[in-house]
């Protein structure tokens, strides 16, 4: 018999669609298991200044289909400080709770660490669309912007191969450039940058398309990741979408446009995989509550939902995929 009966859940730092999913499975599953869910507002927010709601099943009625999360989230730089820590302990205590679901990415997963060894048990859930919590397969969010960001390139191909044109394409991942290469595979980009690999604008992105116009390439898709021309990332703070557009033409004489797809990506109503992801881990987040278990990320690899201690996962690293890379390289032109 588990000794757990009240859990707390909050959603923490940038929204990712499918947030809402996991939300949800952690409160149905916690009530159907005779659980008090407590949902804490706007991330560390809510504990910190005590906002939080009872859920019941009807809290959670009809969000699975929505993006953004029913929780608000917030990003909680009081929560940085152990003060911060200590005042989320006292609250937990007082409101009795046993264990606490933290729906995020990394930043949001060093507080459920904190949380965690001063003995309150937290389970971490990797929701962020940029895919950049190494000890998952895949992150909630990242399918679903990945699809935002295949739709839009589109458009913006149309109009590209009107006028005979280059889009430059800046999409989100913070450091990390796995939205990048999927997309750039699944639109067929001349070029990708992504920050965790050295390029060379010249050869890899002039050249590149000044050969392919020699082979009747008329119009260019460029993909750059934030983490390179848009967060001051990159080892150039001086390279953005629009300058890079502008040397692209003066090098190659096509005509080129700059477009940032921006927060577009963190919205719209979650893809089936990330509905999937979500509930398949909040279901799991439960479990290992019940079963007395904290300080653990759940993750999804090759398909299957397992655990990491959160410290343990917050220091692996996982490199660019390598032969997808080479994939959008060698079939773009
Ligand atoms: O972590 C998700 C993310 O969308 C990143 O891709 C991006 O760098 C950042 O959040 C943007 O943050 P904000 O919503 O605070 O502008």
């Amino acid at each position: 018999m588990s000794q757990v009966k009240t859990i707390g859940i909050l959603t923490s730092g940038g929204d990712a669609p499918g947030m809402n999913a996991a939300v949800r499975a952690v409160v149905r599953k916690g009530l159907h298991n005779g659980l008090r869910v407590i949902g804490f507002n706007r991330g560390y927010n809510g504990l910190l200044k005590k906002d939080y709601r009872d859920m019941t099943p009807r809290s959670v009625s009809n969000i699975i289909e929505n993006g953004g999360t029913a929780l608000y989230s917030a990003r909680c730089l009081e929560f940085k400080d152990p003060s911060g820590v200590a005042q989320g302990v006292n609250n937990c205590l007082e409101l009795g709770i046993d264990g606490l679901v933290v729906i995020g990415g990394d930043g949001s997963f060093r507080g459920a660490r904190d949380l965690s060894l001063s003995g309150i048990p937290c389970i971490g859930i990797p929701g962020t669309i940029d895919n950049d919590i190494p000890s998952t397969d895949y992150s909630i969010g990242f399918d679903t912007a990945l699809n935002t960001i295949v739709e839009n390139i589109d458009r913006l191909r149309d109009t590209s191969e009107s006028h005979d044109r280059c889009s430059v394409v800046e999409v989100m991942g913070h450091r990390c450039g796995d939205l990048a290469v999927e997309a750039a595979v699944c639109c067929g980009a001349v070029a990708v940058l992504v920050p965790e690999v050295p390029f060379d604008l010249q050869k890899d992105v002039f050249d590149k398309m000044s050969q392919a116009k020699e082979h009747g390439k008329t119009n260019f898709i460029v993909i750059t990741a934030e983490g390179v021309t848009g967060i001051g990332l990159g080892k150039d703070p001086d390279l953005t979408a629009d300058s890079l557009a502008k040397e692209i033409q003066a090098k190659t004489q096509v005509e080129t446009r700059a477009t940032i797809l921006g927060h577009i990506q963190r919205g719209g109503s979650p893809t089936g995989r990330d509905r999937l992801l979500g509930s398949r881990m909040g279901y799991y987040a439960v479990q290992l509550l019940l079963e007395g278990k904290g300080n653990r990320v759940v993750c999804e690899r090759c398909n299957s939902i397992t655990d990491f201690d959160i410290l343990e996962a917050l220091q692996m690293t996982r490199p660019v995929d390598e032969q997808l890379l080479k994939i959008a390289e060698e079939i773009s032109v």
